[in-house]
């Protein structure tokens, strides 16, 4: 009995210390769990709806019908009919939908928060007065950061920006702002020194960036910009190609940005990358739409003139006619510069994917940053 009653008591006591150590480690989760974060940063394939609330024109905004018909219901500020990439890697990361800075009301940075700009550039001249420019949205970053550590104290913010994932896209504008304003800087310039300049500019803020404690870097490069609708009307008369300026200047960017990232992986410490290969999936989905489920490669879905080209999906810039197509899921491109959601959905999904043969250039897959 005596016996019994002392292992009963020894027994009790481990009980009691499992009990108290699976206490503190579900704290820990839930404390860990509750840092998961994404910082998003860029230009229109990331905008949640920034540009809602800055004084600019509709040519930067999308927060009119048809834009969000087919998953919101509503326009959001989405360039799209539907969710964006970083939309579905929040999801697939267990992260309530992100939303955007500028959003009145919202303060709750926990989980991150949206800084893209439909618009903006890595150069401030780019689209200047109408967006938020890149470095702005990294000092939007910084006000936040202030946030977090008033909310956390100093040690569980800089946990929570170690940790994080912060995801970029950036650079597009730069290159069609000189084409669709005509303005002269690509004839004053290089194509190479003009590179040099966007990818210089870039990494000076990412440089920022990471000073203020971010770690895991989740980079989008360059689509075939002269294979958009939009640009590929301005080459067409009647001719079915990409313009090759654009095209080519986008290639010439994603090589210099691989460089800049391989540097940024060697100067910056803890630095580490993902660079997902978008230039190559959305050439596919181009050239192959119905290997991606899709019927329309070229043409966008919403908009006018040849392949849908002409930016006047919704009929509030300046142009109140245009066309809609009836099934958004079967077109690579929703309007004239961005994608539908059926396509954002299967880009995240290669994003994503650990299979072997996703479109990912580096050491990491963005999987595993949320590990
Ligand atoms: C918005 O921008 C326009 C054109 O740049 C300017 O005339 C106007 O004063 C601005 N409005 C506000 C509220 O800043
Ligand atoms: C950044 O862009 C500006 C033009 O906006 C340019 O003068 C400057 O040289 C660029 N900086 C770098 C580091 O390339």
């Amino acid at each position: 009995m005596m016996k019994f009653t002392i292992s009963s008591i020894f027994f009790n006591v481990f009980l009691i210390i499992t009990l108290v150590f699976q206490t503190h480690a579900s704290k820990i989760n839930y404390r860990s769990n509750k840092y998961k974060a994404l910082f998003i940063f860029g230009d229109s394939f990331l905008d949640a709806g920034n540009n809602n609330y800055i004084n600019t024109t509709s040519l930067d905004q999308a927060n009119f019908l048809p834009y969000g018909e087919t998953y919101f219901k509503f326009p959001t500020g989405r360039f799209s009919d539907g969710r964006l990439i970083s939309d579905f890697i929040a999801e697939y990361a267990n992260i309530p939908l992100v939303p955007p800075f500028l959003q009145p009301g919202y303060n709750q940075y926990y989980n991150g928060v949206n800084f893209a700009s439909g618009g903006a550039g890595a150069l401030v001249e780019t689209f200047q007065g109408s967006v938020i420019p890149f470095k702005t949205q990294a000092r939007n970053f910084k006000k936040v950061i202030a946030w977090l550590r008033h909310k956390l104290g100093s040690s569980d913010s800089k946990t929570l920006l170690t940790n994080a994932v912060y995801m970029f896209s950036i650079g597009s504008n730069d290159y069609l702002s000189p084409i669709l304003t005509n303005s002269n800087v690509l004839k004053y310039y290089s194509h190479s020194e003009y590179v040099s300049m966007v990818v210089g500019n870039f990494t000076s803020t990412i440089k920022e960036i990471h000073k203020s404690g971010a770690r895991k870097f989740a980079i989008l490069n360059l689509p075939p910009l002269g294979c958009l609708p939009g640009t590929r009307r301005i080459q067409s008369q009647g001719k079915n190609s990409c313009l090759e300026e654009l095209s080519s200047l986008a290639s010439i960017h994603n090589q210099a940005l691989y460089v800049a990232l391989l540097k940024l992986e060697k100067q910056l410490r803890g630095f580490k990358f993902t660079l997902y290969d978008l230039n190559s999936d959305i050439t596919q989905m181009i050239n192959h739409p119905l290997k991606y489920g899709l019927k329309e490669g070229k043409s966008a879905c919403c908009g006018s003139g040849p392949f849908r080209g002409k930016y006047s999906c919704g009929g509030k810039r300046g142009e109140k006619h245009f066309e809609l197509c009836h099934k958004p899921n079967e077109h690579l491109f929703w309007d004239s510069y961005h994608l539908t959601e059926n396509a954002y959905k299967q880009l995240a999904a290669r994003m994503w994917d650990h299979t072997g043969n996703s479109h990912t250039i580096g050491n990491y897959i963005i999987s595993d940053f949320f590990q």
